[in-house]
């Protein structure tokens, strides 16, 4: 246990990790307590607009650069050579969420071209990852719709693929009637579905007669019991659950876990059933495993870290805190650098 925390906790000092860590075996409740009003205190914050447009002002801080690659194109291309030349794929991400001016939706937009321009000029091996509340989908459909075929349309003539990712529930149903529609028209396009909805498991049923090429993640956002398995093991269950699924329907699985478990679980189904590894990658954040990340690409698998860049990094920043409230930690040392 000591080892698995050292490894875990870099640089937290010993008597802190308690504090944090999931694995502690005396695990008094107050401690679970104070870990899940930290969780929702940093989901909350990751929505506030007032502390994000502050954040968008002052620039990269409080060590959030450990997950975000930089505030321009260059230097997330730049971020994405280095994993290629390691034999790791990369996805990127122009940060930005919860736009609502058409006039924000236009530029998000442009900036999107932008990128994909960046990754075709370069030769980067790189797709790109798509939040469409960024696009508009706040202000109305046929604004997000006529933006995201922009962006397709442009990837599509790069060969370019574009995931479309999945946010916070009340976007659910939109994002996935979204997905279905342009997916009627392109091939260059794929969706995110998360372990932890009741609903995936039909989601994932039903996307099957598209052939999706799918995302699954556990999921990063706070939802209530009434929509989300509330307890962590369920979660994982129902996780497991989707992945087999979808890769027995013979479908494309991109696995984005840093979930070690999880992980040789894949690996072993794959094996079972003699899944090609050509069907699926796994998927990791820019920041965290990269050694595992960098273990499973050396083994043969395909490999594909998520690149945040850009100026918009705050709300991304909060929910990566909030994921592992150990993290707060190195925000507190930034803090006094
Ligand atoms: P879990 O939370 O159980 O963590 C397993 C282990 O991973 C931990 O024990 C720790 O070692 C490490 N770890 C996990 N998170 C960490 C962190 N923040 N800092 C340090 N260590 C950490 N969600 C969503 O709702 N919509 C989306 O579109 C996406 N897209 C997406 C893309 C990619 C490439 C990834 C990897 C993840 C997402 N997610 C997402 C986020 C996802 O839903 C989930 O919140 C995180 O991946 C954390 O869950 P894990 O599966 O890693 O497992």
């Amino acid at each position: 246990m000591p080892e698995r925390e050292a490894r875990e906790y870099p640089g937290v000092p010993l008597g802190c990790r308690g504090l944090f860590s999931p694995h502690v075996e005396e695990y008094a409740s107050r401690r679970v307590q104070a870990v899940a009003v930290m969780r929702s205190v940093l989901l909350a914050l990751s929505r506030n607009r007032t502390a994000n447009r502050l954040a968008k002002k002052y620039g990269l801080r409080f060590g959030a650069t450990r997950f975000v690659a930089g505030d321009t194109i260059e230097k997330a291309v730049e971020c994405i050579r280095d994993l290629n030349r390691r034999g790791i794929m990369g996805a990127l991400n122009y940060l930005g969420e919860f736009e609502n001016t058409e006039q924000g939706a236009a530029e998000k937009t442009r900036k999107l071209i932008e990128t994909l321009d960046a990754i075709h000029s370069s030769g980067i091996d790189c797709n790109l990852t798509v939040k469409i509340t960024s696009l508009g989908l706040d202000i109305s459909k046929e604004i997000c719709v006529a933006n995201l075929t922009k962006i397709v349309e442009h990837a599509k003539k790069y060969n370019i693929f574009v995931r479309i990712e999945m946010e916070d529930y009340s976007h659910c149903q939109q994002t996935l009637d979204i997905y279905k529609e342009m997916r009627q028209k392109y091939d260059n396009v794929g969706a995110v579905i998360q372990g932890y909805l009741y609903r995936s498991e039909k989601d994932i049923e039903d996307l099957n007669q598209y052939k999706a090429n799918l995302r699954l993640v556990k999921g990063a956002y706070k939802e209530s019991a009434e929509v989300a398995f509330p307890k962590k093991a369920d979660v994982d269950r129902n996780y497991e659950k989707i992945i087999k699924m979808h890769l027995s329907n013979g479908n494309y699985a991109a696995i984005a876990s840093h979930d070690e478990a999880i992980i040789e679980k894949v690996k072993q189904f794959v094996k079972e059933k003699n899944i090609p590894k050509d069907q699926f990658e796994f998927q990791m954040l820019l920041g965290i495993r990269s050694d595992l990340a960098q273990k499973l690409a050396n083994e043969g698998y395909r490999v594909r870290i998520y690149v945040p860049y850009g100026t918009d990094w705050y709300g991304y920043f909060m929910r990566r805190l909030a994921e592992r409230p150990a993290n707060v930690w190195f925000v507190l040392k930034n803090l006094f650098r």
